[in-house]
């Protein structure tokens, strides 16, 4: 058993979407746990500067086993760099202990006006890559007694107008994070989601927010969430260091709230 909260040490993990936000502080903070990280994301210029701040991060205090950390550059919707972000991982690394599914995309559009290319492009990287990463890893997780993380939402768990595609693609998410919990229990690999609210990342703006319509969006989320603000991606990496320990060897197919509350809120 670990002997510090989320102590890390010796581990292998696996990280997609860590060339920013989320993916990017997981990496960091994996780091500092010590874990052995192989990083992918599009953008090769930021992928570096997340590798570099994982060794920052590591400094003098390298720990037995903890390794330069791998970067690999792929497009998770094209299959032939999936299975080269797994093949290379394995490759470095020789063993698997942790996969976070992380990387991820958002568009905007409702049922009015929504069409089956922003249907495909949402659900492939959302949902189809993370099933075929995930196929790949598992006869490895298996070997190690490994968990899987995926970084899902509070829109996989509540209905909100206007980001259809999106919304569906994270209840699936939660819905595969149970299915597999329950298809790998007895080999005892554990899986979980982690669902954030809105957290301050280039998601939104990537996905069309202009500037000033993402000002706006976070000066909402001061209201659209209990705890009164939107959250930080180093919030949401806790939670997921936390998942991907043996601090929860007794949590699996549960997805997380990380979302200042905003899962319990109703209007009136
Ligand atoms: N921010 C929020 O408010 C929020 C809330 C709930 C859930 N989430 C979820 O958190 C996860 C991370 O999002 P984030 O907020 O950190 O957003 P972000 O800053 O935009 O990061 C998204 C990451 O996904 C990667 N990615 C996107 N498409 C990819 C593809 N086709 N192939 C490989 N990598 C790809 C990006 O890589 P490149 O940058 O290199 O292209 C980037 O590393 C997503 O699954 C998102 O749905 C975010």
């Amino acid at each position: 058993m670990a002997a510090s909260l989320g102590n890390l040490t010796g581990k292998v993990a696996l990280i997609t979407g860590a060339s920013s936000g989320i993916g990017a502080a997981t990496a960091v903070l994996f780091s500092k746990l010590g874990a052995s990280v192989a990083l992918t994301g599009r953008k090769s210029e930021n992928l570096q500067q997340v590798g570099s701040q994982c060794e920052q991060a590591v400094g003098k205090k390298v720990q037995a086993g903890n390794c330069k950390p791998l970067l690999l550059v792929g497009d998770l919707s094209k299959e032939e760099d999936t299975k080269l972000v797994l093949d290379e991982t394995i490759k470095q690394y020789g063993k698997l202990n942790i996969l976070v599914n992380c990387a991820g995309v958002i568009e905007f559009g409702s049922i009015e006006n929504t069409s089956l290319e922003q249907y495909d492009r949402v659900f492939n990287i959302n949902v189809r890559s993370i099933y075929h990463l995930t196929m790949l890893a598992v006869p490895h997780l298996v070997e190690t007694k490994g968990s899987i993380v995926n970084v899902s939402s509070v829109n996989g768990i509540r209905s909100f107008p206007g980001v259809l595609a999106y919304n569906m693609s994270k209840s699936a998410i939660d819905q595969f994070t149970r299915c597999v919990a329950l298809e790998l229990a007895p080999k005892q690999v554990r899986v979980n989601s982690v669902n954030p609210g809105v957290v301050v990342t280039e998601l939104q703006k990537r996905g069309g927010l202009t500037d000033d319509a993402y000002a706006k969006f976070l000066e909402r989320s001061k209201e659209t969430h209990a705890l009164g603000r939107p959250g930080q991606p180093e919030e949401v990496a806790r939670a997921i260091a936390f998942m991907a320990s043996d601090d929860s060897s007794f949590v699996t197919g549960a997805s997380i709230p990380v979302d200042g509350g905003r899962h319990a809120m109703c209007p009136r």
